[in-house]
C-alpha cells in the first residue's frame, strides 16, 4: 500500500532535502547504480490506516497435502532419565524475546513514562507469567543515528528531527528524551521486563555515549546490554562507511569504542556491555571472530549476535530489484522443517565459539522476511508454526536467546501492532499476531527453570518433533503438524514410549498426560488462532488479555502398553506434558493484567497507577510519521540499493528515476 507525499507536506521538505544530498553525494551514487534523482510528487489521498500491511486481508492457500502422505502413526521412544546427548545446553525460559524498532517505541511502549500502553504490559505480562521475565530490545536500524535532547514539546519522548535531515542514510534521525528510559524502567516495574538498546555506531570514530551513561542510571539491573552496530556488514552498502570498509575495521571500530568507555567517567560499569557483531549475511560470522575481536575485548562484551530473515520481500519496496515474489509460490518454504535446519547451519561453529568463550548467543533481530514480510505468510498461521519451529531449532543448536522484530503499521510480521494513533483510545484495540502466539508457547515449551535441554527428535519434514528434558529426563514433547487437511487424514497419532522397548529401562510412560493445543483452522488462516482454548482476538480488538476458556486436553495412556497416543491434527502444534510439575510451572494461579479502566487488576496485590495508564488520545510528535518504522534490511540478495530507515524509501525504477514515496 503507497501513497505519495502530498506537496503541503512538511515532511516532503525533509525528503526533498535529502535526496538533494544523495545527488551531491558520490559515494550514494553509487548506491543508487549511478542514476540521477527525479523526485515525484502526488495528491492522491491517504488510504485509511486500516488499509496498512498490519491489516492486510491477503489470505493463501494453503500447500497441498503432502504426496505420499505422512505417517499417521509416529512412534517415539524417550529414555526416562540420563539423557546427555543430542540436547541442548540449558535454555532460558526468556528464550523468544521481542526486537522494537526504536522509531516506534513510542507507540508500543507508551507516549511517555506516564502514559504506558496496557496492552503492552497484558502482552508482556502473559510472558512473564510463563518464564518469569521477558526480553526486549528497543533498537534496529533508527538506533544508529538517534541522539538525546533535553526536552521535547508536549511530553514526547521520541521524534523525528524533521529539520536535520542530513547524513549518509538520508532519513531524519530519531531524537529522544531520557524519558524513553524512564518509559522503560516504569514498564520493569510493572512487568519483569528486561532491555536491550543499541549506542548509535553511524560515527564510530566519537560515538554519544549518552545511552550508556543515563541507560544503566535508570534502568539498572534491568538492562542487558547494548549494540555496538546493528548490521555492520551493511554499513558500505547502506553508504555509512566506504567501499572498502571490512571485518577488521570493524574490530578497529570496536577498539575506539572501548577506550572511550574506558575514558567515560560516567559510566560506572564498564564491563560486559556490548554485543557484537549483528551482522546479517555479507560478512560470515567467522570471518568476524577471525579478526580476535572475541578474545581482544572479551571484558567488554556482554554477548555474540547475529541477525538474520530467511527471506526478503524488497522487491515489493523497490522495483529494480524486479517482480516481488509471489507469496502464494514461497509459502511452503516456511512450513517444512528444513526451513530452519537450512537456516541454522551458519551458526552452529558459532554457537560453539560463544560457549568456549562464555558469552551468549542471541539471534538478535528475525522473522519471516525483511522489508516489512509477505502478505499472507507473515501474518498467517503458519507463520506462528515457523517462528516456533525456528525457535525450537535455534534453541537445539544453542542459540541462547532470539528476538522476534516488531515494526510499524507498514509491517506484515509484528507480533503485536498498536491501534493506529488517531482512531483508538490507549488500552484496547490491539492487533495480536501468529508470531506472539509462538512466543507465549516457547515461553511455556521452556518454562522459568532455566533447565530446559532441548533435542530435535523429527522424523518427517512436514511434522517436526521436540523433546524436552531437565535434569537429564524428559518433562515436555513438542509436536508440529505443518499441513493443511480438513478431512482428517493427515491427523498423525504421536505414540510416547518413556522407558522399556529398547532403552534398557524400565516402563515409565506416566497414566496420563496433559495436552495443550495451538490450533486455527488453516495454515492460511488470518485469525481465529487459540492456544489451549484461549484468543487474543480479531485484529483492532485485543487489550493484550487471554480471553476464553482454559481447554488443557487430559489423555490417557495404556501403561499395560507403555505407550501415550497423542493425536495432532492438521495444521497444529501440541505442547504435550509428561509430568505435572512440568504443567504446573507454566499456569500461573492468579494473573496479573492491566485492564484499560486501569484502576485494579485481578488476582494480585500490585497496585498500578492509574496515573500511568495511557487513557488518552497520544503520538502528536508522530502524527506526520505514519508507519514510521523501518523497511528492514534486504537479506544480503543487493547491495546496489539502499535500505532506509524510516517511513521514507526511495524506489529506484526501471527507468533509473528515483521516486520518492511514502510506505504505510
Ligand atoms: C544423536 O543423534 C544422532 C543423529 O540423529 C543419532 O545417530 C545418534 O544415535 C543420537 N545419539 C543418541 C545417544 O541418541
Ligand atoms: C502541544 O499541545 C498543544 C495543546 O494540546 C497543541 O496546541 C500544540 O500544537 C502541541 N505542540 C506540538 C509541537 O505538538
Ligand atoms: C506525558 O504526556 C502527557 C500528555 O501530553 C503529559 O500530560 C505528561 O506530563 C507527560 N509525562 C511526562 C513524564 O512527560
Ligand atoms: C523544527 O524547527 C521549527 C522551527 O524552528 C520548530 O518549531 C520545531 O520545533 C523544530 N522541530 C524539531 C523536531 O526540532
Ligand atoms: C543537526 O544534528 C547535528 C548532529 O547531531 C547537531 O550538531 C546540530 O545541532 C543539529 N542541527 C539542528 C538544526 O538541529
Ligand atoms: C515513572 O517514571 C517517572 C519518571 O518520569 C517517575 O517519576 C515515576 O516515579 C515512575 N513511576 C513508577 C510507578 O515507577
Ligand atoms: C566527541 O564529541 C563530543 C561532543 O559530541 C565533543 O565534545 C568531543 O570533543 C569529541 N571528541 C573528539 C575526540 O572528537
Ligand atoms: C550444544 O551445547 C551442548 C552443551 O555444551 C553440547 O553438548 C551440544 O553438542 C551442542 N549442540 C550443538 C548443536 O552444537
Ligand atoms: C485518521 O487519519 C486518517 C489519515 O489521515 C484518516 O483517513 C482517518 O479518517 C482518521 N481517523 C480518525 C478517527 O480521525
Ligand atoms: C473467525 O471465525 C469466525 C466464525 O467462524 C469467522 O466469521 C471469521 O471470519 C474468522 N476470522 C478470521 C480472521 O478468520
Ligand atoms: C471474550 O470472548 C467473548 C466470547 O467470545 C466475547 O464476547 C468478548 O467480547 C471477548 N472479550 C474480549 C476482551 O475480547
Ligand atoms: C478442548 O480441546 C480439545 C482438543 O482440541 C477439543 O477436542 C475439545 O472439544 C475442547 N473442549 C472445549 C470445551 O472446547
Amino acid at each position: 500500500m503507497r501513497s505519495f507525499l502530498s506537496l503541503s507536506s512538511p515532511f516532503l521538505w525533509a525528503v526533498l532535502a535529502a535526496a538533494q544530498y544523495a545527488i551531491y553525494q558520490p559515494k550514494n551514487q553509487v548506491i543508487y547504480g549511478g542514476t540521477y534523482l527525479h523526485l515525484t510528487a502526488s495528491t492522491t489521498a491517504a488510504p485509511a490506516f486500516t488499509n496498512a500491511a498490519a491489516y492486510d486481508p491477503t489470505v493463501l492457500n494453503p500447500p497441498a497435502v503432502p504426496n505420499p502422505p505422512i505417517p499417521t502413526s509416529v512412534p517415539i521412544q524417550l529414555q526416562s532419565s540420563g539423557v546427555s546427548s543430542n540436547v541442548s545446553a540449558p535454555v532460558n525460559g526468556a528464550f523468544m524475546g521481542i526486537s522494537i524498532e526504536m522509531s516506534v517505541a513510542n507507540q508500543v511502549l507508551g507516549k511517555n513514562s506516564s502514559l504506558l500502553q496496557v496492552a503492552f504490559l497484558n502482552l508482556m505480562s502473559n510472558l512473564v507469567e510463563r518464564a518469569g521475565w521477558v526480553q526486549v530490545r528497543v533498537g534496529g536500524n533508527s538506533q544508529e543515528s538517534a541522539e538525546l535532547v533535553s526536552s521535547l514539546p508536549n511530553g514526547t519522548m521520541l521524534a523525528k528531527d524533521v529539520n536535520n535531515t542530513s547524513g549518509p542514510t538520508s532519513t531524519p534521525p530519531l531524537i529522544y528524551t531520557l524519558d524513553l528510559l524512564y518509559t522503560m524502567g516504569n514498564i520493569s516495574k510493572l512487568t519483569n521486563t528486561h532491555w536491550y538498546l543499541g549506542i548509535p555506531f553511524i560515527d564510530a570514530q566519537n560515538v554519544s555515549l549518552a545511552i550508556v551513561e543515563h541507560g544503566q542510571t535508570i534502568l539498572g539491573s534491568n538492562l542487558l546490554g547494548f549494540q555496538a552496530g546493528n548490521e555492520p556488514d551493511l554499513y558500505a552498502a547502506h553508504g555509512h562507511r566506504p567501499s572498502t570498509y571490512s571485518q577488521f575495521d570493524y574490530f578497529g571500530e570496536i577498539g575506539t569504542l572501548v577506550q572511550q568507555v574506558a575514558n567515560d567517567s560516567a559510566i560506572s560499569n564498564k564491563n560486559n556491555l556490548f554485543i557484537v557483531p549483528s551482522i546479517q549475511v555479507t560478512w560470515t560470522p567467522e570471518s568476524v571472530w577471525n579478526t580476535g575481536i572475541v578474545s581482544s575485548y572479551s571484558n567488554s562484551l556482554y554477548a555474540l549476535a547475529v541477525e538474520r530473515y530467511p527471506d526478503d520481500n524488497c522487491a515489493a519496496l523497490y522495483p529494480s530489484l524486479g517482480a516481488p515474489q509471489n507469496p502464494q509460490d514461497i509459502f511452503i518454504n516456511y512450513l517444512q522443517h528444513n526451513a530452519s535446519t537450512g537456516l541454522v547451519s551458519s551458526y552452529v561453529n558459532s554457537s560453539a565459539f560463544a560457549q568456549q568463550n562464555g558469552k551468549p548467543f542471541i539471534m538478535f533481530e528475525t522473522n519471516t522476511a525483511s522489508c516489512s514480510g509477505f502478505p499472507g505468510i507473515s501474518n498467517s498461521f503458519g507463520a506462528a508454526l515457523w517462528a516456533l519451529d525456528w525457535s525450537m531449532t535455534m534453541a537445539y543448536n544453542n542459540f541462547t536467546a532470539a528476538l522476534f522484530h516488531v515494526g510499524g503499521q507498514n509491517a506484515y510480521y509484528n507480533l503485536f501492532t498498536p491501534p493506529p494513533s488517531n482512531q483508538t483510545k490507549y488500552g484496547a484495540e490491539w492487533t495480536v499476531g501468529p508470531v506472539y502466539y509462538s512466543a507465549l508457547v516457547m515461553a511455556e515449551v521452556l518454562g522459568p527453570h532455566n533447565a530446559s535441554q532441548v533435542s530435535d527428535i523429527t522424523q518427517n519434514i512436514n511434522t517436526p518433533i521436540y523433546a524436552i528434558y531437565e535434569n537429564g529426563a524428559p518433562t515436555k514433547l513438542a509436536l508440529f503438524n505443518f499441513v493443511t487437511d480438513p478431512t482428517g487424514a493427515s491427523t498423525y497419532n504421536a505414540v510416547i514410549s518413556i522407558g522399556g522397548g529398547s532403552t534398557g529401562q524400565s516402563n515409565a510412560t506416566p497414566s496420563q498426560v496433559q495436552v495443550k493445543y495451538l490450533l486455527a483452522d488453516s495454515v492460511s488462516s488470518k485469525g481465529n488462532f487459540t492456544w489451549a482454548g484461549q484468543t487474543l482476538g480479531a485484529a483492532l480488538k485485543s487489550d493484550g488479555r487471554l480471553n476464553g476458556t482454559l481447554n488443557v486436553t487430559t489423555v490417557q495412556c495404556d501403561q499395560s502398553a507403555n505407550t501415550c497416543s497423542i493425536p495432532v491434527p492438521a495444521p497444529a502444534f501440541a505442547l504435550v506434558f509428561l509430568t505435572s510439575g512440568s504443567l504446573q510451572a507454566v499456569s500461573p494461579s492468579s494473573t496479573v493484567t492491566f485492564p484499560t479502566s486501569a484502576t485494579t487488576n485481578t488476582g494480585s496485590n500490585i497496585y498500578i497507577d492509574p496515573s500511568m495508564l495511557a487513557t488518552a488520545y497520544g503520538h502528536s510528535g508522530m502524527e506526520n510519521i505514519r508507519g514510521a518504522t523501518s523497511p528492514g534490511s534486504l537479506s544480503g540478495a543487493s547491495t546496489l540499493h539502499t535500505t532506509l530507515s524510516g517511513a521514507l524509501a526511495i524506489f529506484v525504477s526501471a527507468l533509473g528515476a528515483v521516486v520518492v514515496a511514502w510506505r504505510w
